[in-house]
């Protein structure tokens, strides 16, 4: 009998294969960074055929290192950075330009020429997203429109389009196979998560023609066999969610008003809203969480754009750190940031500011100021966004959130948690297994396949690790929130 689930994590700077077994455990994770390239200011893209052969590299290592053959596989489950967008040919199945990754901002302008019209009417009723430049969409009109023939090829038919799901599916498949899940199509701004079809109007809107698009599935179902040669080869490919939406599965958050927050590249907070779009009165994305079992489930999302990405900027736009674990240490050599206000707006700001032309701000130095400050400010930002981000959530709730559930790399920064308790005055839960975004993926495709036979299953296999209750003076942090929308408001606009 197969022990393990697989699950693929492609993220924004680095793509992991964790094995896991039964209990949920880790059994075995190997990870690759991949080139992250800035063509201009504002431009973010990756290699699509990087993230291919990092994503199949890690996947072989995995299971070199432990010892397993595909029979000892029972599934893949995939989970993915969102809204990074790959237009590929057909025939060839190679990418036709880079993929144009969810932070970039180039279509910008052409997000602002839609605000106030029909067209952002009907992105907020059909999509529950707001015009944004961060998602698919617009994305996949600029390729369409600057590679040379794109559009005349994409009207034959001859091009394919896919989030970072769908092509990997794509390559693991030999070709076969051009699928992605409702999760992840409703990020394209192309997706009417009430119909739960691609919608005409807004592929006129986009000009997008219907045949690029991929087949929306379930995000818990067998899609296809591995055909591709690897070491997984024949195995099942079972589950696929958008990252956040992956990590609110695993985090068990499975009734209605239960809510997590992701610390990644960026920080991602996800409410489940259950069977119904919810819509919000407060600027945050209503979106598809998953589709399981024959149901969909709805969620209302803040989106970070810069969240542990501010850290690797210290390492590698400043040199500030050596790698990014040395962030704890400096930080947490001064007591607080020395009145230091850190506003990472490098891409612009998402819920609930949602301004494109925000930029990245340090308010604050004096002539005492150090690296240690800077880096204890960057820590802070993380919390202040995603404080920023629970307000909005908990306006827009109907019942009061008692805790919030945290995962993600930088949750083993026990500073960045205590600062998350103490500027939301609540407490902040996190859980053993903080790799939640994997083991979403993992249940998906272990739930479709009969590894796991039910979600109360899984109950058993989430434990707490350690809650982070509030220490701070509520009027110390009064002040220090206070200060902090000072930062963001001289933040915005900058680029105007
Ligand atoms: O929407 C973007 C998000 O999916 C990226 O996630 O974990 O790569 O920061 P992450």
């Amino acid at each position: 009998m197969s022990r393990f689930i697989l699950s693929f994590d492609q993220g924004t700077t680095s793509s992991r294969a964790i094995l896991f077994n039964r209990e949920g455990e880790i059994r075995g994770i190997a990870q690759r960074e991949f080139e992250q390239i800035f063509p201009q200011p504002g431009w973010v893209e990756h290699d699509a055929e990087e993230i291919w052969a990092s994503q199949s590299g890690v996947a072989d290592e995995v299971m070199s290192n432990a010892g397993i053959s595909a029979d000892d596989i029972a599934a893949i489950g995939i989970t993915n950075q969102r809204e990074t967008t790959v237009v590929w040919d057909r025939s060839t199945g190679r990418p036709i330009h880079r993929a144009i990754v969810w932070q970039d901002r180039r279509t910008s302008e052409r997000i602002d020429r839609l605000k106030g019209g029909e067209g952002e009417a009907l992105i907020t009723r059909r999509t529950g997203l707001v015009p944004d430049a961060y998602f698919a969409g617009s994305k996949i009109e600029w390729i369409l429109d600057h590679v040379e023939g794109a559009r005349a090829r994409a009207e034959r038919g001859e091009l394919a389009f896919g989030t970072i799901d769908c092509w990997l599916v794509y390559r693991l498949t030999g070709g076969s196979v051009h699928v992605t899940d409702a999760s992840n199509a409703a990020r394209t701004m192309l997706y009417n998560i009430e119909t739960c079809a691609w919608d005409e109007d807004l592929m006129k809107v986009f000009r997008v023609p219907a045949s690029m698009l991929p087949e929306v599935r379930s995000s818990s179902e067998v899609y296809g066999e591995v055909s591709a040669g690897l070491a997984c080869r024949g195995v099942p490919i079972a589950g696929m969610a958008g990252d956040q939406n992956a990590a609110l599965f695993g985090q068990l958050c499975h009734e209605p008003g239960n809510v997590k927050n992701t610390y990644g590249t960026g920080c991602f907070m996800l409410m489940n809203s259950g069977d119904q779009p919810r819509k919000s009165s407060h600027r945050l994305l209503s979106t598809i969480a998953w589709q399981f079992d024959g149901k969909m489930t709805y969620a209302l999302e803040g989106s970070v754009f810069v969240g542990g990405a501010v850290v690797q900027w210290l390492r590698d736009g400043l040199k500030m750190i050596e790698k990014s674990a040395d962030i704890q240490g400096l930080a947490g050599s001064v007591a607080d940031s020395g009145g230091v206000y850190f506003v990472p707006a490098f891409a612009g700001l998402g819920a609930p500011h949602w301004d494109q032309y925000a930029r990245g701000t340090i308010f604050g130095l004096t002539r005492g100021t150090t690296s240690a400050h800077i880096a204890r400010a960057a820590v802070e930002s993380m919390a202040f966004q995603s404080a920023d981000l629970l307000d909005a959530m908990v306006a827009d709730a109907d019942a009061p959130i008692p805790e919030l559930r945290v995962d993600g790399g930088a949750t083993r920064d026990e500073i960045l948690l205590q600062f998350q308790s103490d500027v939301l005055q609540m407490p902040i839960v996190r859980p053993t297994m903080v790799e939640t975004t994997a083991l979403g993926a993992a249940y998906l495709a272990g739930l479709a396949t009969g590894f796991w036979g039910s979600v109360d299953e899984l109950v058993a296999n989430w434990k707490v690790d350690r809650v982070f209750e509030p220490r701070m003076p509520p009027d110390q942090v009064a002040e220090k929130r206070a200060n902090w929308n000072k930062a963001v408001r001289r933040s915005l606009g900058w680029l105007t």
